[in-house]
């Protein structure tokens, strides 16, 4: 790969030990990828950032950095805590030290702390066009797809490389051809909930593996669906961009001839339903939503559901969300009428990356096919996967709810 004179002498160690070891990371991707040179990027976002996923080796690495800073604007991804409200979760003191230091260790470096997975909705907005390194699958996907900005699906280590460097390797989603589609995707299914915008992306991330679908017969999506349909595209194949017909900017620009098609039918809608939940009955503990963090809007259907009712005993409903948009919620009385009826707001973090496992929850449901994919693995749990007002029903009866039963 071409590097310019300066980019040579970090390469060397002229600049530090740790400007060397971050630019070795980004110099390694791109050989390994064919990139012929590095690009600057508008702005970086930063995963491994949960003591869960990072673990001891993750912290020394991030804290032996010490001394540089973030040459671009950049932000992370979910801790594994609400990093104010960690005791009320019940999560442990020990978890939480560790926590805390990696996120000291973040600030050393000049982050910025906004720890969330939906930065588009607080501030971290790329323009359509730029160049940007952002890490967390479901972001990038949402990045590339909704803003038309060109990242690939960045490492950790790599996005903070690019985060202080302020550049990466000019290859795959920086470049036009690889944004091209490679899958038609027909829906003839209504939709009509985030969940079922879920369902079609988990079952078109399958076939799409690491292409680019292009859906037909979305033209009425909300954005809060469509960030449920990139969600679920990332999580169930490796998809980083989708386009929808006469929604995303670049669906006009693309060609479609010779691309296999498929069609999303209301059987495939009720099976993924069924595939993606394990709970077969019996008792809910935890009733979560947030994956991706919910909007503003998302939180106040949540509440309107809510007003008047009271969570089951036993049961515990929590609603993750970045901390600008709990501020706003706060504002709102969002937040207030949520807790009346026994529920929890937390930014920050997620039902994914924060240790549920440890906590002593056996059967979650969530109405994100993302989380539904990761709980059974990641957190050991059952999983009910709902629509947004059936795991309501399910929070204040404290029982599982199949869909159609
Ligand atoms: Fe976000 Fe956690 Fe889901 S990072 S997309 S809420 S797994």
């Amino acid at each position: 790969m071409y590097l310019t004179g300066e980019e040579e002498r970090i390469l060397r160690g002229e600049s530090g030990p740790a400007l060397q070891k971050l630019m070795s990371i980004l110099v390694a991707l791109g050989d390994i990828y064919g990139a012929e040179r590095l690009i600057p990027v508008g702005s970086a976002q930063v995963a491994g950032v949960s003591y869960k996923s990072l673990g001891d080796a993750g912290i020394e690495w991030i804290e032996s950095l010490k001394g540089i800073q973030a040459s671009v604007p950049s932000t992370l991804n979910t801790a594994g805590m609400d990093l104010n409200l960690w005791r009320r979760m019940g999560v442990s003191e020990e978890f939480a030290d560790k926590q805390l230091r990696i996120i000291r260790a973040y600030r050393e470096l000049g982050i910025t702390l906004i720890c969330s997975c939906t930065p588009y909705l607080c501030g971290n907005v790329p323009r359509f066009g730029e160049h940007i390194a952002w890490s967390e699958s479901s972001a990038v996907c949402y990045a590339n797809s909704l803003l038309g900005a060109r990242t690939n699906r960045e490492g950790g280590p790599s996005a903070l490389a690019s985060a202080i460097i302020g550049k990466t390797p000019y290859y795959g989603y920086h470049l036009d051809d690889i944004r091209e589609p490679t899958l038609m995707v027909r829906v003839s299914a209504e939709l009509s909930e985030e969940s079922d915008f879920g369902c079609l992306g988990h079952w078109a991330g399958r076939i799409a593996e690491s292409g680019v679908p292009y859906f037909t017969g979305l033209e009425a999506a909300t954005g809060d669906e469509l960030k449920a349909l990139a969600a679920a595209l990332a999580s169930s194949g490796g998809v980083a961009m989708f386009h929808v017909q006469d929604i995303t900017p670049e669906s006009m620009r693309v060609s479609k001839s010779g691309v296999k098609t498929v069609e999303f039918e209301e059987t495939d809608l009720k099976g993924t339903y069924s595939e993606l939940t394990t709970a077969i009955g019996g008792r809910v503990d935890l009733v979560c939503f947030g994956c991706p963090h919910v909007s503003i809007e998302e939180i106040k259907r949540i509440a309107d559901l809510l007003d008047g009712e009271r969570i089951a005993s036993g049961t515990r409903l929590w609603v993750f969300t970045s901390l600008c948009t709990k501020g706003i919620a706060e504002r709102s009385s969002l937040l207030n009428r949520i807790q009346r009826a026994g529920g929890e707001v937390y930014s920050d973090c997620c039902m994914v990356v924060a240790p549920l496992e440890e906590l002593g929850f056996e059967t979650i449901a969530v109405n994100s096919a993302k989380a539904a994919t990761y709980s059974p693995t990641v957190s050991k749990m059952d999983v009910v996967f709902s629509t947004l007002q059936g795991c309501v029903e399910m929070a204040m009866t404290g029982r599982v709810q199949l869909r159609g039963g």
